[in-house]
């Protein structure tokens, strides 16, 4: 099936390309564009995954609609502009240009990934302690707020919320990009409830528009999202999940460094991906994936 990696639209200026999606300029607005490139541990993948931009677009709009008695976001519309070619449909919308606070706000009501790693060092995530004796995806006691800055090359690195209020400048900046992002974890968690899944812990990206805040950038995506089934959840061991945890096993499992050249992804693993990504999709929304 046929996937796309790499973009270029005649006649519209790149924005910039991120490690998934390629963003293009159309004044005020611009036109964020996902690809079906993957990346895993911050490296992208040679491979693309087919469907993969169509499930994180539509997702997306999905949970901004969703979300958006809490918060404006960035989405001006999900029509492709007129001229434009047709292979944008489904994977791409026009948003408005912000800002970005160049900060992760990431939260998390489970223990899992590197909150799980820090916190068998140090009985705390982010700086902020926890109870004794937590486990692996345990339950956190309140979902906690653990900025990582955005880094340009690389991994992000986690910050306290101390050197988070330094990067933002404004204490009263940061208490409500805390506050939104408790507040859509909130939200999100308790309507995927509903749909037997848990949202163990998400990424949101904040930017400054017509001077306000809003929620921009892709939200609560298999990419930027933990999702456990929620049947089949027990803490003490890894979950199985709807998000890219099934290629991050796979990579763990031959002994990969993490670091570039990506190895090749065998075609098995790819076709399984498309299909948890579809399956995110379904599950969260309710709905059949009807997109290419
Ligand atoms: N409304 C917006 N205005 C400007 N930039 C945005 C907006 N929404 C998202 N972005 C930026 O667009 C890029 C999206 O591409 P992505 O592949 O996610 O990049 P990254 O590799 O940084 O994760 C990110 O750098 C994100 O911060
Ligand atoms: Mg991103």
């Amino acid at each position: 099936m046929q996937t796309i990696t790499s973009t270029s639209i005649p006649g519209l200026k790149l924005h910039s390309r991120g490690k998934v999606r390629d963003t293009y300029d159309l004044g005020n607005s611009l036109l964020m564009v996902a690809t079906d490139r993957l990346s895993a541990f911050d490296v992208v993948f040679n491979e693309g995954i087919p469907k993969k931009g169509a499930v994180l677009t539509q997702l997306t709009l999905f949970w901004l609609q969703k979300l958006s008695n809490i918060i404006p976001n960035h989405l001006i519309t999900a029509e492709v502009p007129k001229g434009l070619p047709d292979w944008l449909k489904h994977r791409s919308m026009v948003v408005k240009k912000a800002e970005i606070f160049p900060l992760e706000c990431v939260v998390r009501g489970y223990l899992a990934g590197s909150g799980w790693k820090e916190y068998q060092k140090s009985q705390s995530v982010c700086g902020i302690s926890l109870p004794a004796g937590l486990q692996n995806a345990s339950k956190l006691p309140t979902p906690i707020f653990t900025p990582s800055t955005k880094a340009s090359v690389g991994h992000d690195i986690n910050v306290t919320g101390k050197e988070a209020e330094k990067i933002i400048g404004s204490m009263d900046m940061f208490n409500q990009l805390q506050d939104y992002t408790l507040r859509l974890y909130s939200a999100a968690s308790e309507y995927a409830q509903t749909r037997g899944i848990i949202l163990a812990d998400t990424k949101f990206e904040f930017g400054f528009s017509e001077g306000k805040i809003i929620l921009a950038d892709e939200a609560l995506t298999p990419d930027s999202s933990r999702y456990w089934p929620a049947d089949k959840y027990s803490p003490g061991k890894e979950q199985e999940s709807f998000d890219k945890q099934f290629v991050r096993n796979y990579l763990e499992s031959i002994g990969w460094n993490k670091t570039p050249p990506p190895p090749k992804l065998p075609d098995d693993v790819i076709a399984k991906t498309t299909e948890k990504y579809v399956q995110a999709y379904e599950k969260i929304t309710g709905k059949k994936f009807e997109f290419e």
